[in-house]
Formats: structure tokens, sequence, C-alpha cells
């Protein structure tokens, strides 16, 4: 694309995020940006922007010489692929949201943008309004990361708030996630933690150079969590929270996943409440940053997506630097974690995979206990997902060297101080 061209706009979608683009897009004349068309699936729908505007052929949008960018903000992955395939080809940039599509497809999309030389960007894909992705291609364009820990999915943060702090219960909070649009249009994805490792996946690109599907990394949602363990994290003074965290180990792998987390009361993502997100980024000389905003939302997302298309007027394109120039990171499953892990009954327990138990509870109705396991026995057997078990990962969980552990452990016990 030429620089400074006015950027004359096709839209697939008209729904939280389509629509707010639409109306920041009237607010922000200086852009020089236009939508000509919007390509809808459902015609019959009242939509409050002028009817000639619509239509439902989404090649009177890809084939339309004078459209020189299409943004892409639908929910079907599939369908949102075949749309940004055909843009990139026919030379039109394009700006997605659609972290679905692309944590599924990110190699194809690498493919693409090499052979055609367009710019994709996709900022709004990962904790909407937080320039997240950005920060880690520019910003962070070095070797130099440590780790990087956030809350990347709003919906999920706004129910555990809800609930946990409001006393609302989980159905009440789910439907006002989805009134509010915070939640996708099939809210297993939120709740079952689908959306939280698309974005994780994406973010492991930008931050490690590391091409991972999103079925190979390890997560859950908070499907699991019962009032039982918000009054055990009480008592520890934690709270519960959807972390995605990708650290980089002593032996230069990252270790990754999401699941749900125990944060102390005084950390950054204790923080974070409701549809926000929260990124803790460490890194080898400027220590701790945190980054924070709206996570989910009609306008916070319209942010990013504008913030992509401003961009694209000086013709800005990832360059994923750690994966072409640093040489990227493998991911690794060889490390230890402490974990919390509630449960009817210690018969659906495997404790012979435990490397050592440092707290057992036994209530009436719940038990609990913490203890250091091999994350592989997370991974290979999802023991901790059935029989009504729930996993929560202690502050800090991951353990490099559990002999170190074990020895220091063993010889505080022997000292008497544990
Ligand atoms: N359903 C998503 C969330 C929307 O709740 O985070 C923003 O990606």
């Amino acid at each position: 694309m030429e620089a400074h061209k006015k950027l004359t706009i096709g839209l697939f979608g008209f729904g939280v995020v389509g629509e707010g683009l639409y109306k920041i897009l009237q607010q922000t004349p200086s852009l020089n940006a236009s939508v000509k068309k919007v390509c809808i699936k459902n015609p019959h729908k009242k939509r409050d922007a002028p009817k000639e505007l619509f239509t439902t052929d989404r090649n009177e949008l890809l084939f339309d010489p004078e459209i020189n960018v299409i943004v892409e903000v639908i929910s079907e992955s599939e369908a949102g692929f075949e749309i940004v395939s055909t843009a990139l080809k026919n030379k039109k940039a394009v700006v997605s949201s659609s972290k679905k599509m692309i944590a599924e497809h990110f190699r194809e999309l690498l493919k693409l943008q090499e052979e055609t030389g367009e710019s994709l960007l996709y900022e709004g894909s990962a904790c909407a309004s937080i320039p997240v992705i950005r920060n880690l291609e520019e910003y962070y364009d070095n070797d130099l990361l440590h780790s990087i820990r956030a809350i990347v999915n709003g919906s999920t943060n706004f129910i555990l708030t809800k609930m946990f702090e409001e006393r609302l219960d989980f159905q009440n909070a789910l439907l006002l996630a989805q009134q509010l649009g915070f939640a996708e249009s099939d809210p297993v994805l939120d709740i079952e933690g689908y959306d939280a490792v698309n974005k994780w996946s994406i973010l492991l690109a930008h931050a490690y150079g590391i091409i991972e599907k999103p079925d190979n990394i390890l997560f859950t949602g908070i499907q699991n969590i019962r009032l039982d363990d918000a009054m055990v994290a009480k008592e520890k003074n934690f709270d519960i929270k959807l972390v995605g965290q990708a650290k980089k180990l002593l032996n230069g792998k990252v270790a990754a996943y999401v699941l749900p987390q125990f944060v102390t009361h005084n950390g950054h993502l204790a923080f974070v409440k409701n549809e926000y997100n929260g990124v803790v980024i460490e890194s080898n000389f400027a220590d701790q940053q945190f980054f924070y905003g709206k996570g989910a939302g009609s306008f916070p997302t319209a942010s990013a997506v504008l913030s992509d298309l401003s961009a694209l007027r000086y013709q800005y394109r990832y360059e994923y630097k750690k994966l072409y120039h640093h040489g990227p990171h493998d991911l690794t499953d060889d490390f230890y974690m402490m974990v919390y892990v509630s449960f009817d009954d210690l018969k659906y327990i495997p404790k012979e995979k435990f490397e050592w138990i440092e707290e057992w509870h036994s209530g009436e109705t719940r038990k609990y206990l913490v203890g250091c396991i091999h994350f592989q026995n997370l991974k290979d057997d999802k023991w901790w997902k059935t029989n009504n078990t729930s996993l929560i990962l202690m502050p800090d969980p991951i353990i490099e060297d559990v002999e170190l552990r074990k020895l220091k452990k063993k010889s505080l016990e022997l000292a008497g101080i544990v």
C-alpha cells in the first residue's frame, strides 16, 4: 500500500466489534479512512447504519479495486480464514481481531504474508485495548524476555469477579457478560479456556517465536472452580484468576500454559477485575512491567483495530523478529508445578504421581491438597478435569529443579524449620 494513501475499508462483520469500529471511524476523520461496504450474514437484521452500506456478497468487497483494506471481525474462523487469504492474495492489507482463526491458521498466515508482501495486523485479537502484540514485537524486539503472565480473557475475569466479590451466581454473571458484549457467541469458548489459549498461542509467537497450535498448549477454563475453592483462596489471602503464563527456563526452553491460578492480593494480576485484562512482562534488565486495560467489549476492541488501521498508513507490518531474526525458542513439558487440587474423594487423585504433598485437608464434603507434580502428568492425563476435581496453580508455580527443592525441603524438615 502506498504511503499515506486514503484507507478505503471493506468490513466483514457488523457485530460487537464491527459496529464499534464503524462508530469510532466516524468520530476519527483525521485517520482519512472510510468504510465503503460491509459484508454481513443476515440481511434482515436491523442495523444502525445506511442500508446501502450492506451486502451479503463477499466478492463485492474482496474484488473491489478501490477497497485497499479488509477488516475481518466475524466469529466463524474458517470463513474468516477464507476471507483473509483471498484479501491478501488480492493485494489488500488486512486487519483482523479473530483470535481463533489466527491461532488455528498461524503458519498459513505467515506464509501468505511472506508470499504477498501484504500486512496482516491483529492487535485486537489479544487483550483488546492493551497494545501487547506490538509491544512484544517492537519494544521486546530482542531475546531478553524472561516471562509473560497475563489475564487474557475478559469474560471469565468478569465472571470470577462477580461471583467471588459480588456474590452473583455463575449463570447470572455469564448472562451479564453476554449482555455487555464481552462473551463469545458460544460462551463455552470463554468459560472452558479455548479463547484464552487461542490468544496465548498468538502471544507465544510474538514473545518467543513459538508457533504452536492451541491444542498442544495445556489449558482449561473456570468451569471446575467452586465456591469451596474461593473460600480456600480467601483463607490464604489469594484471588483466583485464569492466567496464561510463558516462562523461559534455565535451559533456554519455554514453559507455557493457561490455567486457573491463585494470585497474591498484592500482586499485579489481583488488581485486574471485571472485563479488564492485565499483562506482566519480565525481562532481563527492565525487571517487571505491568500493562492494564479493557480486554473485551465493543469500543476497546475496535480501538485496537483502529490503531492497526492507523499503522497501515505507514506500511507497518509484523516482522516476527523472534521467529525470523533471533531463532525461535522451543516449548518444553519438562518441569514441575506446585498445584492445589480439590476433590470429592481421594480415590480420584493419582497420589503416586506427586513428587510430594505438602498440605492435605479433609473436609466433610470437599477435600484438597497442595503438592508438586511433573507438568507431563497434567498434560498426558486429564484426571484433574474429571470427577468434579478442580486444579488451581499456586502462586509462582513453576519448579525447575525438583531434586534441589526436595533436598532443601528435607534439610529444613531435619532442622525442624517446617
Ligand atoms: N470473549 C472475549 C473475552 C472477547 O471475553 O475476552 C475479547 O476477545
